[in-house]
C-alpha cells in the first residue's frame, strides 16, 4: 500500500479527531474561576499526555506560580530534528472564559454536542478547537512522514490568556531562548467571513481596571440618610459617564494623541472586504443603532481605535425583592482596547488622573488595574505568510484577506518584541461562533480544513 499523505491522514481520522476534542471540551477549565484550578491543570495534562503520545518530545508543564501569581501550568513539547529547517513555535490556549450564563445555553457548556455541523461547548472555537487543529496537524506529519516533521517544532500552550497572559509573558520574558523560533504560528482568530480564508494581522492591547468608589463609614438606611449623605452608585455613575460621550468618542484627555492612523494602503483593502453595515448591526450585533467615533468607518472604530467598555458593576444590593440602602461602596469593571502605538502604562496613566479629576463629592475613587497586554500590527511580507495564504488557496479556493482583529491575545506582542519572530495568525474561527457568549460554537468543516492548512502550511515552510 502507498504511504498516505498527512492530508489524507488527516481526512481519514477527522472523526476521532473531534471525539478527542469532545474530551477536552469536557474539561471546564475556566481559568479566572478559584474553585476550577483542579480542572484547568486536568486540561493542561490532556493536551501535553496526547502531544506525547503523537511523538512530539520534551514533553512537561512549566509550572508558572510566583510570591505575586497564582498561575496555571503552561504545556511545553518540542520535536527539534531538522537542522537548517525553520522552527516553528505552535501557540494555543487551553483555558476558556465562564460559561454563565448557563441557563442561556441550549445544551450544557460542558457537555459538547453537534448540530448542524458545529460543534457547541465553551471553549470549541476559543482556544480548544483550533490548539487541536495544531495538535492534530502535527499528528498527521508524524504519522505520514514516518516519525518525523517536515520542519522543527515547539509547541507552547497557556492556561491564562483569557485572564492576561502574565504566566507565559514572564517565561517569555525570563526563558525566550527556550522558545526560540523563526515564526509563531497562532490559531486563535476569526475569518472574516465564512469559506473566506484570512490572516489576521493586528491585534489591540488592552488595560482592564476596576474603579471603587467609596462614600461613607459603611452601609447606610437610605431613609434616614437619603438625602444627606452621597451615594457610591451615583458617585460611580457619574464617573462612567463622564467618560465616554453619547457618540463614543472617549473623553480622557490625549487619549487619541498616540493613534496611528493605518495606511492608505490597509484601509483601502478594507474597504474591499465584503461587509454590510445594516446587516451587521441587525444579524451580528443586533441593536437598533450601532455607536462609535463619527468619522470612522465601522471596520476602522474596531480594529484600528481604541474604545472603552463596562463590564459590570458588582456590589450594592441585588438580591431578590427591595432593600433599601444606600451602598457605601461600588465597583466597575472598566477596560479599554489598545492601538499602536499606546501603552499600557500611559495609557492607565490618563484613565487614573483623569478619574482623579471628576470625582463626587463625599466620594474617594480608587483605579486598579488588573492586566494588560499591548496592541501589534503584524508585518506581511515574509515566506511564512506567503505560504499561509498558498496552503489556504489550496484548501478554501479562494484568495485569503487580510484584516485586524479588534480583541486582544497578549502573549503576541511579546513573541514580537521579545522573540523577534513574526507571527502568523491563521485562525479559523466564524464571526457568529458566540465567543464568550453563551452556545459558542465551532463550525467542524473550518475545524477540519483548519487542520489541512495548517498541515500544509507546516509542508510548504519545511519545503
Ligand atoms: N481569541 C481571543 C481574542 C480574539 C478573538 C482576537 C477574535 C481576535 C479575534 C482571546 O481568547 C480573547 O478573548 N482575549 C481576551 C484577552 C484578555 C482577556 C486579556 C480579549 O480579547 O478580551
Ligand atoms: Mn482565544
Ligand atoms: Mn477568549
Amino acid at each position: 500500500m502507498a504511504v498516505e499523505s498527512a492530508v489524507e491522514f488527516a481526512a481519514g481520522n477527522g472523526e476521532r479527531f473531534v471525539e478527542e476534542l469532545t474530551a477536552l471540551l469536557r474539561i471546564p477549565s475556566v481559568s479566572t474561576d478559584p474553585e476550577r484550578v483542579g480542572d484547568v491543570r486536568k486540561a493542561a495534562q490532556f493536551v501535553a499526555d496526547e502531544l506525547a503520545r503523537i511523538g512530539m518530545e520534551n514533553v512537561h508543564l512549566i509550572e508558572t506560580t510566583t510570591p505575586t501569581h497564582n498561575g496555571h501550568p503552561l504545556v511545553y513539547a518540542d520535536w527539534l530534528h531538522v537542522p537548517g529547517k525553520p522552527t516553528v513555535l505552535c501557540y494555543g490556549h487551553y483555558d476558556v472564559q465562564p460559561a454563565e450564563p448557563l441557563e442561556l445555553w441550549k445544551s450544557p457548556a460542558f457537555e459538547p454536542e453537534i448540530r448542524d455541523g458545529n460543534i457547541y461547548a465553551r471553549g470549541a472555537v476559543d482556544d480548544k478547537g483550533q490548539m487541536w487543529m495544531h495538535v492534530k496537524a502535527l499528528e498527521s506529519l508524524m504519522t505520514a512522514h514516518g516519525g518525523k516533521l517536515p520542519v522543527n517544532v515547539r509547541v507552547i500552550v497557556e492556561g491564562e490568556e483569557e485572564v492576561g497572559g502574565e504566566g507565559i509573558a514572564a517565561f517569555v520574558r525570563e526563558h525566550g531562548d527556550q522558545l526560540k523560533a523563526d515564526v509563531a504560528l497562532v490559531s486563535d482568530t476569526e475569518m472574516f467571513a465564512p469559506e473566506l480564508p484570512t490572516l489576521c494581522v493586528g491585534l489591540r492591547g488592552m488595560i482592564y481596571t476596576e474603579i471603587e468608589v467609596n462614600s461613607a463609614r459603611g452601609d447606610l438606611h437610605s431613609g434616614i440618610f437619603g438625602g444627606a449623605a452621597p451615594n457610591s452608585f451615583i458617585g460611580l455613575a457619574q464617573i462612567i459617564a463622564k467618560l465616554k460621550d453619547e457618540n463614543g468618542r472617549i473623553l480622557l484627555p490625549h487619549v487619541y494623541d498616540k493613534v496611528q492612523q493605518p495606511t492608505e494602503a490597509e484601509l483601502e483593502a478594507w474597504k474591499k472586504l465584503p461587509f454590510d453595515e445594516e446587516e451587521y448591526r441587525e444579524k451580528e450585533v443586533g441593536t437598533s443603532a450601532l455607536t462609535g467615533e463619527p468619522g470612522y468607518g465601522v471596520l476602522h472604530r474596531l480594529w484600528a481605535r481604541p474604545t472603552l467598555e463596562v463590564h459590570g458593576m458588582p456590589g450594592g444590593f441585588i438580591g431578590a425583592g427591595a432593600k433599601t440602602v444606600i451602598p457605601a461602596k461600588a465597583v466597575a469593571k472598566v477596560s479599554m482596547r489598545l492601538v499602536p502605538d499606546m501603552t499600557p502604562a500611559e495609557t492607565f496613566a490618563l484613565l487614573r488622573d483623569y478619574v482623579a479629576t471628576i470625582v463626587p463629592k463625599g466620594c474617594t475613587v480608587e483605579v486598579r488595574m488588573i492586566h494588560s497586554g499591548d496592541p501589534i500590527v503584524i508585518s506581511t511580507d515574509n515566506h511564512f505568510v506567503t505560504a499561509a495564504t498558498e496552503a489556504m488557496k489550496t484548501v478554501f479556493g479562494k484568495d485569503t484577506v487580510f484584516v485586524r482583529g479588534g480583541g486582544s491575545i497578549p502573549i503576541v506582542g511579546d513573541f514580537v518584541r521579545e522573540l523577534g519572530i513574526p507571527t502568523v495568525l491563521m485562525g479559523f474561527g466564524l464571526p457568529d461562533d458566540n465567543l464568550h457568549a453563551p452556545n459558542e460554537k465551532f463550525n467542524l468543516s473550518n475545524f477540519h480544513r483548519g487542520i489541512e492548512s495548517i498541515v500544509r502550511w507546516l509542508e510548504l515552510v519545511g519545503a
